[in-house]
């Protein structure tokens, strides 16, 4: 059912009239749908993807260039595969991934340039002075970012920079070998590199607000205070069914306040097992909610999911007696989250525009609540 050029409201009453066998309307069914609305909508509507399924198996790659537009590296451009060894550098990965992109007309996001996690050994064990480490890192972008700009757009720099579940920064090796400044001093070294690259901190557990959102912001305002070059925020969106924040909105619009933009960069809802019908069917309205909160804050970029289906999500490994996280079932049938995800861009009030730029500007501050 493809339904290209059309204008979102079109595209929702084509997708609306097909009923599937659901009862409350189907899945839409061809591809080219979702990311026609998501453009209409000003939106990218991105997913996480893995290397191998993604140039072997063919239902993966349907799902991932019929309904998105846009991908981000799960793993392949983390510091562990692609600089596995000091100076030598798997590009196999990323440049697959960049290159799938493009193949398809879409966006690519960059993740991550420090993290604490998925660090080689050569860097992780490492004896560094700070001037040894500053190297390794400006090393690490001039080779990753240097060689995909122009192409990729977007880059998580900074991935959880607070302790899980508290404000307080992480003590991780950046941290500990340049100092809490390590922050401001990457994301201008980023900015050297590539300096038409939109920079983020991406962090979790800050969608609902509390004392990690707080100290996110505080960051972030100090940030931009000094003239550090940083563009967003990514809200990771790792919920737990039944308890997707309500206030997701209210929460990214005090960044966009500041002048950043946001994305929504990994969200999944994990289920407790065992999962129930009921429960999957009312992951549809989650869905529904998380993309419906980027489109009401006018500086939100988009929503990525983590996962291509089921059987790729990270979600079963990492949190035993979860599943069931992403839109799309083990055989790569659409769930009732894609539907829900189709719900809010073809229910969108006008307002938004395509292919907006980003502004860059900064509004006033306004103060934390
Ligand atoms: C996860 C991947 O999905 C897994 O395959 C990997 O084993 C561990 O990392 N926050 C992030 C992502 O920023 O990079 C993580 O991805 C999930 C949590």
């Amino acid at each position: 059912m493809a339904v290209a050029g059309c204008t979102a409201i079109m595209c929702a009453t084509a997708l609306l009239a097909f009923t599937g066998p659901w009862a409350d309307g189907g899945p839409p069914t061809g591809s080219g749908d979702l990311p026609v609305l998501a453009r209409a909508n000003g939106v990218d509507l991105g997913v996480a993807v893995a290397v191998d399924p993604l140039l072997g198996d063919g239902g993966y790659r349907d799902v991932v260039g019929g309904h998105y537009t846009s991908v981000t590296a799960e793993n392949t451009m983390k510091w562990d595969h692609v600089q596995p060894e000091r100076g030598v550098f798997d590009w196999s990965g990323p440049d697959a991934m960049v290159d799938f992109a493009e193949a398809h007309g879409m966006n690519a996001r960059g993740h991550t340039l420090l993290w604490h996690n998925q660090q080689p050994e050569w860097l992780s064990r490492g004896e560094w002075t700070s001037a040894e480490l500053r190297g390794v890192l400006r090393e690490h972008m001039e080779a990753l970012m240097g060689r995909y700009q122009g192409r990729i757009g977007a880059w998580d720099v900074i991935n959880e920079p607070f302790e899980d579940g508290e404000p307080f920064l992480r003590e991780n090796l950046w941290h500990q070998v340049l100092g809490e400044d390590y922050i401001a001093e990457a994301l201008r070294m980023a900015h050297e590199v590539d300096p038409g690259a939109r920079l983020y901190i991406n962090e979790f557990n800050i969608e609902g607000g509390g004392a990690k959102t707080d100290a996110l912001y505080a960051l972030a305002a100090d940030l931009l205070d000094r003239g550090v070059p940083l563009h967003g925020i990514g809200f990771q969106g790792h919920f737990v069914h039944g308890q997707v924040p309500g206030n997701l909105a209210e929460t990214m619009n005090r960044f966009t306040d500041l002048g950043l933009e946001v994305t929504v960069t990994e969200l999944d809802v994990r289920i407790a097992e065992p999962v129930s019908e009921q429960a999957v069917r009312d992951q549809r309205e989650e869905f529904r909610h998380v993309v419906a909160a980027c489109l009401e804050v006018p500086d939100c970029r988009g929503v990525t999911v983590w996962g291509v289906s089921d059987a790729h999500s990270w979600i079963p490994e990492w949190f035993p007696g979860y599943d069931a996280a992403t839109p799309f079932d083990e055989d790569y049938s659409p769930k009732p989250a894609l539907w829900g995800m189709v719900d809010a861009l073809s229910r969108e009030p006008s307002g938004r525009s395509a292919g907006r730029t980003p502004r860059g500007r900064r509004r006033e501050r306004t103060p934390a609540p």
